[in-house]
């Protein structure tokens, strides 16, 4: 029978005697699975495992920093690249779901494929690919799921993409890889956080980016998450987030009349994040969470909270 400690066991030997002594370069996300996946060959290769972690500068409030630090932490041998300034410039004034999404797929290729070439003669590329990702992308070649939001978008062959690929977790649900996580010693925050998109905050700021719409973002987000964290509700929901809404209100503050940003609040459950459903949350988390946002986070004085279900609508909101 299949146990976590057995496939760890087998997939360190297997991946020790497929490697041996060669390179692999790995892009850490500070998700669940290229973490788990980045352990695992850490636990076979030890230091010829060369991650790569880029901060897009879309990522949560102090997100890079803290999970650099996780990492290092881990014992991986790790880079911390931040091109956030390179993303921002490549998104300046693009308003497009689509042409933002490609934007910063064009330049995290570019990004890694500069850092790739700095590990002097690598020989594999490691991704942290699960078994439904396999399927998506069989289905993602023709299915209609392709053309509503490109996920994977990758035009031409960067140079890193010609090394030999090494997927250690491509036989494994979700469950399962967070049970292999979890067998090897990976902290169970990690391994229970919520999925988070490539493109970050960017499809959450509905419009065009600018830094500052994404600092107000973190803030809020920040929030949000925290509280979810502080009522014990983090872990009832599948995922959740903050999204800043390109329209302004009118409020009053003081004897001051407003008119500044809105924000809608999104937490779902779901299995697969095919289908989601809006979480009910407490009323009184809300009424809170709502006052911080508004009392705490400058120009932001309404908050909303997202009650659509997947389908029709889709959990982000571009
Ligand atoms: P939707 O919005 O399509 O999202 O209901 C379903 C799940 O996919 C995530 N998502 C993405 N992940 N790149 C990603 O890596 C993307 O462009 C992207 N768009 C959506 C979303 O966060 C949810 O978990």
């Amino acid at each position: 029978t299949w146990t976590p400690d057995s496939f760890v066991e087998t997939t360190v030997a297997e991946l020790k005697e497929k490697i041996g002594n060669e390179k692999v370069i790995l892009g850490l996300s500070g998700g669940v699975d290229s973490t788990v996946a980045a352990v695992l060959l850490h636990k076979a290769i030890g230091k010829h495992l060369h991650c790569i972690f880029v901060n897009n500068g879309l990522l949560r409030k102090n997100e890079f920093q803290s999970v650099l630090d996780q990492y290092k932490g881990m014992g991986l041998n790790v880079k911390g690249v931040d091109a956030s300034a390179r993303f921002l410039d490549s998104l300046a004034g693009e308003s497009d779901p689509e042409k933002k999404r490609k934007a910063i797929g064009r330049v995290f290729i570019e990004v890694f494929d500069d850092e790739s070439h700095l590990v002097e003669d690598a020989k594999w590329l490691a991704q942290g690919t699960i078994y439904p990702d396999v399927i998506e992308s069989v289905s993602a070649t023709g299915g209609p799921s392709a053309t509503i939001k490109s996920h994977h978008n990758v035009g031409g062959l960067p140079d890193y993409m010609k090394l030999k690929v090494v997927e250690p977790l491509r036989m494994l649900f979700k469950d399962e890889v967070r049970r292999v996580g979890a067998s090897m010693g990976i902290n169970k925050e990690l391994l229970g956080r919520h999925p988070f998109p490539g493109p970050g905050l960017a499809i959450r700021i509905l419009g065009d980016i600018t830094a500052e719409k994404v600092a107000i973002l973190q803030e809020v987000d920040a929030i949000f998450i925290n509280g979810l964290k502080e009522w014990g509700l983090y872990d009832r929901v599948w995922q959740a987030g903050a999204m800043l809404l390109p329209v302004n209100s009118v409020g009053v503050m003081g004897d001051e009349r407003t008119y500044e940003k809105c924000v809608a609040l999104r937490a779902v459950e779901s299995t697969d994040g095919m289908t989601a459903d809006w979480v009910n949350l407490p009323y009184e988390f809300l009424q809170k969470t709502s006052n911080d946002i508004i009392n705490k986070v400058r120009g932001v004085n309404r908050v909303v909270y997202d009650i659509s279900s997947k389908p029709p609508a889709t959990i982000e909101w571009e």
